[in-house]
């Protein structure tokens, strides 16, 4: 073991996680805690900030425990994130003025619908590459100033802070009441809805159409740079990174050169593709977003496509409907049959991301019959994760003009092999999981570790990155397209569903 390590926290949907790598990216110790999901009505989801700051905390204390090191033996520090996720808080006492709303949280729906008026979702897409949906951080933050009573106010006299996690991290990393830093990096900031494309600084119109005063903004920063000192158990460790969990897991990829693309498989999927220095509009459902940037460098953007249900699935069919009792147990049921028996599931369950961006779609089976069992149900579970990434890839190459000649993936689901064969077949291209599947906490890791000196450049990162598993397609041409029209025809019955 070499005697250099940097700490990667990675504030995830459910749960925080610390890993420390050492110098070869190989991990040396993890520890992961789970925080509680709250409902307070359908449709909405918030987080408690305290708690996830107390858990960031212990599993800081778990990881280095389970590593036998010392904070001062660490080089640095890098924050990985959920993104979107709002938190508002009072700067001097330091305590959130409401829960966090959840990048997941439909609340803001009808907000995003009057913000868009006579000119539509796309009213700040040029500004902001995204188009007005639930989804981001922006109208979340106008939600709060409505409706938590006196914070207008209180924010207008710079008595509140704002942050997406990354934020909400280095600020009480740093010392919180006591001098923390309140700043958000490029690739966080780029999913508020707030920040220019162009010049990565808080985009005035967007703001005074939201109404939104500056005076909460966090100051916006390279994803890669030491943003201050820790305090704490973590006491003189730079904190040196941040970027949102997506970004971090192109990082952690090596996708460092154009046309590059990874698709991370978690509560949701999301599909990166590296387009380079300049931002590529989306004409075809997809965001624009930066895709990372260091120190001063140019920065690096990315077309994303984002799939809200994918891992979620696997759950809802264990925790909803009991027919597995272990989300792994679905590759043997559906390996018990050759196909899906005619069955599709479209799991539009908070509406459709990319590429459709539908509030109003809901989720639906299709072409059931007594024929379908249960193991069939399995595979259209499965196989509703490949026919949606097939669709932002689609997308993507509508987009870009870059063709995917291979997809790198990472995340809980690409331990199903079953599930990756099928990804292969669907895209007609392979798919590639690396040795460390932790790419997230690793990208964070490597960031962290170049702004200090512990990597020297990208061209080293990139020597790290090793192949652990490959997929290539077999599915015949005729097949695939039969498939993709049928899961078409099943997404067409999903939308306009909720009125
Ligand atoms: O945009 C949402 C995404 O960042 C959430 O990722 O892995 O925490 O579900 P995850």
């Amino acid at each position: 073991m070499t005697d250099t390590y940097v700490a990667a926290i990675d504030q995830g949907t459910t749960s925080s996680r610390c890993i420390i790598f050492d110098r070869d990216g190989a991990i040396v110790a993890v520890d992961q805690r789970e925080h509680r999901q709250i409902f307070p009505r359908p449709g909405w989801v918030e987080h408690d900030a305290t708690e996830i700051w107390s858990k960031v905390q212990a599993v800081v204390a778990g990881a280095l425990a389970a590593a036998g090191l010392r904070a001062d033996q660490l080089s640095a520090v890098g924050i990985t994130n959920q993104r979107e996720t709002t938190v508002l808080w009072d700067r001097t006492t330091g305590k959130p003025v409401h829960n966090a709303i959840v990048w997941q949280d439909t609340r803001t729906a009808e907000l995003c619908a009057a913000l868009g008026g006579a000119d539509g979702q796309d009213r700040f897409r040029d500004r902001t590459g995204l188009p007005l949906a639930s989804y981001f951080a922006g109208p979340k933050v106008a939600w709060l100033l409505e409706h938590v009573p006196g914070l207008r106010q209180r924010a207008a006299n710079g008595e509140i802070a704002f942050g997406t996690v990354d934020s909400w991290l280095v600020w009480n990393l740093t010392g919180g009441t006591d001098g923390g830093v309140h700043v958000t990096d490029v690739t966080n900031a780029s999913r508020t809805m707030l920040m220019n494309l162009e010049t990565l600084e808080w985009d005035q119109s967007v703001l005074d159409a939201m109404d939104i005063p500056a005076a909460v903004l966090p100051g916006i920063r390279s994803s890669c740079e030491v943003y201050g000192r820790a305090t704490g158990q973590l006491a003189g460790v730079p904190v040196a990174a941040a970027l949102g969990d997506q970004q971090a897991a192109v990082f952690g990829q090596t996708c460092y050169a154009v046309g590059d693309a990874k698709n991370t498989y978690g509560t949701g999927s999301f599909l990166l593709l590296n387009t380079g220095n300049r931002p590529v509009p989306s004409a075809n459902g997809l965001i624009t977003t930066l895709g990372y940037r260091l120190g001063g460098d140019a920065p690096v953007y990315c077309l994303e496509g984002s799939i809200a249900i994918t891992g979620a699935l696997v759950q809802w069919f264990r925790d909803q409907l009991g027919i597995i009792g272990e989300a792994a147990e679905i590759e043997d049921l559906a390996a018990g049959v050759d196909d899906n028996g005619g069955a599709y599931i479209v799991p539009a369950f908070s509406g459709l991301f990319a590429p459709y961006w539908r509030s109003d779609a809901r989720g639906v089976i299709t072409g059931l019959t007594r024929y379908v069992t249960k193991a069939h149900l399995a595979r259209a579970v499965l196989e509703a994760t490949s026919w949606q990434t097939r669709e932002v890839v689609d997308a993507m190459y509508q987009d870009s003009g870059v063709r995917l000649t291979s997809l790198r993936v990472d995340g809980g689901m690409t331990a199903n092999g079953l599930l990756m064969q099928h990804q292969a077949d669907v895209l007609g291209v392979p798919v590639t999981r690396p040795v460390v599947s932790e790419t997230t906490c690793l990208g964070a890791a490597y960031a962290a570790g170049l702004a200090t000196g512990v990597w020297s450049d990208l061209d080293e990162l990139r020597t790290q990155w090793r192949r652990d598993a490959e997929w290539t397609p077999r599915m015949s041409e005729e097949e695939r397209e039969r498939e993709y029209h049928n899961w078409h025809k099943a997404v067409q019955r999903s939308l306009g569903w909720y009125e």
